[in-house]
């Protein structure tokens, strides 16, 4: 493996339930269902998909906070369901985690200043009780918090002002990679563009790595380098995220892309928008397992189980039968047109990736001043 790949899912698979005897079998909830895939060092990797589809299970086995039913998850090369003792307190130090709901994720009877210093407490004992406020004054200015915001409780924070904390938070033991599940989801939208600029600033400005979970395609459309697409416990698409906004293959990803609203704030096509409800995945489809809300499904689809599309790892993949022959739905046929950011974005992502490598990208968006509510 390429010490450029940080962490690795091989066929990562968890089913929950089932219960012991034939008779008090509970059906299997089939939540993430055989996923590989690599993260490399330094980008910014996004997982999308609907509510239900197995994201925050995959979050929890990357992190080694659920055990796996079958396959494996590597970080940097080391299977952690293995490590134990000393090393698994380096891997704890190493993956962070950001929370979806901050309000429920800090303890309300911890200053702020607690709650960002107890991870230090834990990773770094050797630091005396001066350096220890002042690391969290460091890292509270860090997430645009101000040094007196020490002394204050949760509760006197607004809803992104409180995720800036659990951004310090997940900041205090120095970390490689952190991963967020649907860090900005419980935030109101006008904030939630400025949570998620801070992540990728800091990430690039410390050359971390992110794994960012998101519902739908437009949180993270400006800040990941790469995204993957997934429906029902699988993977459906998996690209950088330029290939897969202007070139999406798979039906599912077709569908999510032209339900993002546009820029005045219109659904733009409702006509391709993913119709019915999500199957259980306690009984997922045959086949295809999107094939029961996949416009363009044939008897194909019903019985064979589509996989990715062959290539290089990190290449632009699709598991559809069809993908080559689709009829892109008239909304996607003209891409829209993508803001200067995205470009100067893409265009250093490319610079960046040439010869297989992930340099650390520099911001094109200089850091835009925060929100203080
Ligand atoms: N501990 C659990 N026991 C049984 N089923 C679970 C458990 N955790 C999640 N699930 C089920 O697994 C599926 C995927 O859930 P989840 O990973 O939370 O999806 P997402 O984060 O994409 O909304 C859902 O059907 C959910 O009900
Ligand atoms: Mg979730």
């Amino acid at each position: 493996m390429s010490d450029q790949v940080i962490l690795q899912a091989i066929d990562v698979v968890k089913h929950f339930g089932g219960g012991d005897g034939w008779l008090t079998r509970a059906p299997v909830v089939q939540a993430v269902d055989g996923l590989s895939f690599d993260v490399m060092r330094g980008e910014t990797f996004a997982i999308v998909g609907e509510s239900g589809c197995g994201k925050s299970t995959l979050a929890r086995l990357l992190m080694r906070l659920l055990s796996q039913t079958s396959g494996d998850v590597l970080f940097e090369g080391r299977q952690i369901s293995s490590v134990e003792g000393e090393e698994l307190r380096k891997l704890r130090r190493d993956m962070q985690f950001i929370f979806q709901d901050p309000f429920s994720s800090l303890n309300p009877r911890m200053t702020v200043g607690k709650l960002v210093g107890e991870p230090l407490e834990v990773h770094a004992p050797e630091l005396s009780a001066r350096e220890r406020r002042s690391k969290v004054a460091t890292l509270l200015r860090q997430v645009g918090l101000r040094q007196e915001h020490a002394d204050r409780y949760p509760h006197e924070f607004s809803g992104g002002q409180r995720q800036r904390v659990g951004i310090a938070r997940a900041l205090a033991s120095g970390p490689k990679l952190i991963i967020g599940d649907e860090p900005v989801s419980a935030l109101d939208v006008s904030v939630q563009a400025q949570v998620i600029n801070l992540l990728g600033d800091i990430s690039r400005e410390l050359g971390l790595t992110l794994v960012i979970i998101a519902h739908d395609l437009g949180v993270i459309r400006h800040m990941s380098d790469r995204v993957a697409v997934m429906y029902l416990g699988r993977i459906v698409e998996i690209g950088s995220t330029e290939d897969v906004f202007t070139d999406p293959k798979h039906p599912y990803t077709q569908a999510l892309l032209a339900a993002i609203p546009s820029m005045d704030g219109k659904r733009t096509d409702h006509s391709a928008t993913v119709k019915g409800e999500m199957p259980s995945p306690s009984d997922p489809p045959s086949g295809c397992r999107f094939h029961t809300r996949c416009p363009y499904a044939q008897d194909r689809c019903r019985s064979e189980t589509p996989h990715l599309s062959p290539g290089a790892r990190r290449s632009h993949q699709v598991a559809c039968h069809f993908s080559e022959t689709l009829e892109r739905p008239a909304s996607l046929v003209a891409p829209k047109p993508r803001s200067e950011t995205v470009e100067a974005r893409f265009a250093l992502y490319r610079a960046a990736t040439e010869g297989g490598t992930v340099k650390h990208l520099k911001n094109p968006n200089q850091h835009q001043q925060t929100e203080r509510t």
